[in-house]
C-alpha cells in the first residue's frame, strides 16, 4: 500500500513550485530597484507568510531588516469573521522607516486595511504591500497593493504557507482542497 500523502487531499494545483519561484524572481527585481539604499523593514504577517517571506527576502540582494506581526480574522473556518485581532506586535519601531508588508493572500482586504491603518499611526516613512496572491474578486475594502504575485480565483486555497484549520501550510505548492476534506 502506498504512503498517504498531503497531495491526496488536493483536487487541483493552482500555482506550482516552479511558477511560484519564477514569480518571486520577478517581484524581487522590482522590489530591489525600489528599495535599494532605503534599508526597508520587511514585515511578514504570520503565520501564512513564512515560506513566501523566507524565499522573497533571500531573493532580495539589498540591505533590509525583518520583523513579524500576527493577527487573526479566520479562526478555524474558511470565512473571515470580520474582526481583526493583533496576536503578536512588532519588535521594532517603524518611525521614519520604509515598511514593506509581506502577506500570503489578500481576500476581503480587512486584515491589511486594519494593519495599514494601525501602522500609519506609528509614523513610518512609507508603507507598501507585497502579496503573493490577490483574490481581488472577494475584496470589500480599499487596499492599495504595490506588489502582486498572482491573481487568485475566488476559491479557498492551501499550501505554501496557507492553511485550512492549521494544516497544509507545508504543502510546497498552492492548490484547492477536495470538498470531502472540509466535510470530514
Ligand atoms: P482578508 O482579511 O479577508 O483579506 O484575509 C486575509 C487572511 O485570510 C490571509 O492572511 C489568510 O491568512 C486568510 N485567507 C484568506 N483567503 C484564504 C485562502 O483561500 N486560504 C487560506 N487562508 C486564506
Amino acid at each position: 500500500m502506498s504512503k498517504p500523502s498531503l497531495a491526496d487531499a488536493i483536487a487541483e494545483t493552482l500555482f506550482s513550485r516552479e511558477q511560484i519561484d519564477a514569480k518571486i524572481a520577478e517581484l524581487s527585481t522590482t522590489i530591489e530597484d525600489d528599495y535599494r539604499d532605503k534599508n526597508p523593514l520587511v514585515i511578514g504577517i504570520l503565520s501564512g507568510c513564512y515560506p513566501f517571506m523566507a524565499d522573497l527576502t533571500r531573493a532580495l540582494d539589498i540591505q533590509l531588516e525583518v520583523d513579524f506581526m500576527a493577527c487573526s480574522s479566520y479562526e478555524g473556518t474558511t470565512k473571515s469573521s470580520g474582526v481583526v485581532r493583533i496576536l503578536k506586535d512588532l519588535n521594532t519601531s517603524i518611525e521614519n522607516r520604509h515598511v514593506l508588508i509581506v502577506e500570503d493572500i489578500i481576500d476581503t482586504g480587512l486584515t491589511l486595511k486594519y494593519l495599514v491603518e494601525n501602522l500609519q499611526t506609528r509614523h513610518p516613512a512609507s508603507i507598501e504591500i507585497c502579496t503573493l496572491l490577490d483574490k481581488h474578486e472577494a475584496r470589500s475594502e480599499n487596499v492599495q497593493v504595490r506588489y502582486r504575485g498572482f491573481v487568485c480565483p475566488n476559491k479557498f486555497v492551501v499550501g505554501y504557507g496557507l492553511d485550512y484549520d492549521g494544516h497544509f501550510r507545508n504543502l510546497p505548492y498552492i492548490g484547492v482542497l477536495k470538498p470531502e476534506v472540509y466535510s470530514s
